[in-house]
């Protein structure tokens, strides 16, 4: 049996080895993709199969699927093209004739175009659409956002500066990244997740008023938050400088934490991992303390 974890240089793909080693799945019987052999060298030393490959390059792809049973396929990072990516990269599993396919979504309330998330989400919908239709037998992870990227959010001195951030009242299960890939590394690990869509999602949801008091209390001082409309928001950071791209996907994501979109109720993480995810305030004291 061969399982393959592609975006193992990344921090998902890195995880999600590591946890497949720890529950006891031997080295030999797990395969990496990597787009640079260099930057696998750790993955090497562990004896595991490391194979390049590139989403751009479908014969690449087909190449490295050869002979997988599951493959962990990880969402890609060029939110441009990455459909497109994607398409090959479920191609090349049917080619080749990877037995099942997993796949890091994202979670979402809203399909429609007017998902504020636009490209980053419809990505996702559309990599979904095109596994069910492949007739592999799949698994779909719909990933809450990651608590790990709430620095992105936050800035690099909320401590002094306080949150400035479009989310309004709107609350969100930040979910530890680490959680997600050992949920992805059981599914990867046991039977019985074939044809199956998860939501992965901590328990626990905060806005960023509870993020701001708890890391005011980590901290024993007060850190405000300010919720800016979106127009205000995008001046102020376009006028510090920040690149128009990260500017249009920052507001974003403030836009559809404020609509909710991470605010879902589900047990499926729970059940995965046998244990509750991780709460929020291990991550801050992390990060923040
Ligand atoms: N749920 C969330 O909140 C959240 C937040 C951020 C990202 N994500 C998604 O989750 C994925 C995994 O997260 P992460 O933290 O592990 O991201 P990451 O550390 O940036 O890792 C991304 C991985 O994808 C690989 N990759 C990118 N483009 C590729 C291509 N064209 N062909 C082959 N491999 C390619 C990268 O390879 P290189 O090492 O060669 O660059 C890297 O190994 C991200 O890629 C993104 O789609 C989700």
């Amino acid at each position: 049996m061969t399982i393959l974890v592609t975006g193992a240089t990344g921090h998902f793909g890195k995880a999600t080895v590591d946890f497949l080693l720890q529950k006891g799945i031997p080295a030999t019987n797990i395969a990496v993709l990597v787009r640079d052999e260099n930057k696998a060298q750790d993955l090497l030393d562990k004896g595991i199969q490391v194979r390049q490959g590139d989403y751009n390059d479908p014969a690449s792809l087909k190449a490295a699927f050869q002979g997988v049973d599951k493959l962990l396929l990880v969402s890609g990072t060029d939110i441009e093209n990455r459909q497109k990516q994607h398409e090959n990269a479920v191609n090349a599993a049917k080619e080749a004739g990877v037995k099942h396919i997993v796949y890091t979504s994202f979670v979402r309330k809203n399909e429609s175009d007017s998902n504020p998330l636009g490209a980053l989400a419809q990505s996702h919908i559309a990599t979904d659409n095109a596994i069910k239709a492949s007739g592999i037998p799949y698994t779909i992870l719909l990933n809450s956002l990651y608590a790990d990227a709430l620095p992105l959010f936050l800035g690099n001195n909320v401590k002094e500066t306080g949150i400035f951030f479009p989310a309004g009242e709107g609350k969100t299960a930040f979910t530890l990244r680490s959680d997600l890939a050992e949920a992805a590394a059981n599914v990867l690990a046991s039977a019985g997740h074939e044809n199956r869509e998860y939501v992965l999602a901590s328990s626990e949801k905060n806005s960023f008023h509870d993020i701001a008091k708890a890391i005011g209390d980590l901290n024993g001082v007060d850190i405000s938050y300010n919720s800016p409309s979106q127009e205000i928001f995008r001046d102020a950071l376009t006028q510090a400088g920040v690149p128009p791209h990260y500017v249009g996907i920052s507001a974003a994501f403030g836009e559809a934490i404020k609509q909710g979109e991470f605010d879902v109720p589900s047990t499926d993480l729970e059940q995965l991992l046998g244990r509750k995810a991780t709460p929020l305030e291990q991550y801050l004291k992390s990060a923040y303390a």
